[in-house]
């Protein structure tokens, strides 16, 4: 497979058969993008929360590709409510996907989509495990650092960890160190850092925080190659 970052927690992921996953589109408005909405091909879109960082995106693009988006329930809801084929799913729950195996895990974060005065509620925000190709992913969404994030490392052996480290929205540097020890990733890729002021980080001084060798920083549009 090919993963591509686009910047923030915006990615694209290209498996061997073709098949086009597309996780949190966030191109417009994005100050990291370097590519446009209308560019990006996906047949599925993961969602992990309905955060704007998170979802700017996914209805045009879900319209323009016939893409079918996976999320929690709620936000599944919602998307369908647009006319947009979606697969609802929630925390623990695992399913056959054409393409591989997802399993929707629990993160540490709110989830609501604001639109003029109104906040819409839209369910937990959740991380995904992601099994295809013989590689699996973890895919943490915003998150806190918990300590059930241990537990992921029973049951599956990560590759690639995508972890926030962005910190005042979700986990930090520090916080960020402990999750990617806790759960064994062979390889931690940052995210979700300096799009915002708020969110202003160095990403080698997380990989310097880390095992020797399990991190790695991506340029957006960097691929890695799995
Ligand atoms: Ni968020
Ligand atoms: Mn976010």
């Amino acid at each position: 497979m090919e993963i591509i970052y686009h910047g923030h927690a915006c990615l694209s992921i290209l498996l061997n058969d073709g098949t086009k996953l597309l996780v949190d589109p966030y191109f417009t408005d994005n100050p990291l993008a370097k590519r446009q909405a209308s560019e990006i091909s996906a047949d599925y879109i993961l969602a992990t929360h309905g955060h704007t960082d998170h979802i700017a995106d996914l209805i045009p693009i879900a319209k323009k590709e016939k893409a079918t988006v996976i999320a929690i329930a709620e936000l599944a809801t919602w998307v369908s409510q647009q006319k947009i084929k979606a697969h609802g799913m929630n925390i623990g729950g695992s399913f056959q996907f054409p393409f591989g195996e997802v399993k929707m895990v629990f993160a540490q974060h709110s989830s609501s989509f604001t639109k003029g005065e109104e906040i819409i509620y839209l369910g937990e925000a959740a991380g995904f495990i992601l099994q295809a190709d013989g590689k699996t992913l973890y895919l943490a969404g915003d998150t806190a650092y918990f300590s059930d994030m241990a537990l992921l490392k029973n049951d599956f052996s990560i590759d690639v960890a995508f972890l926030p480290i962005g910190d005042n929205y979700t986990m930090g540097l520090t916080d960020a160190t402990k999750c990617a020890e806790a759960i064994g990733a062979k390889q931690v890729i940052p995210i979700h850092y300096n799009t915002f002021p708020a969110i202003q980080q160095d990403p080698e001084a997380f990989v310097a925080l880390l095992k020797e060798g399990q991190g790695k920083v991506l340029a957006v549009e960097e691929s890695l190659f799995l």
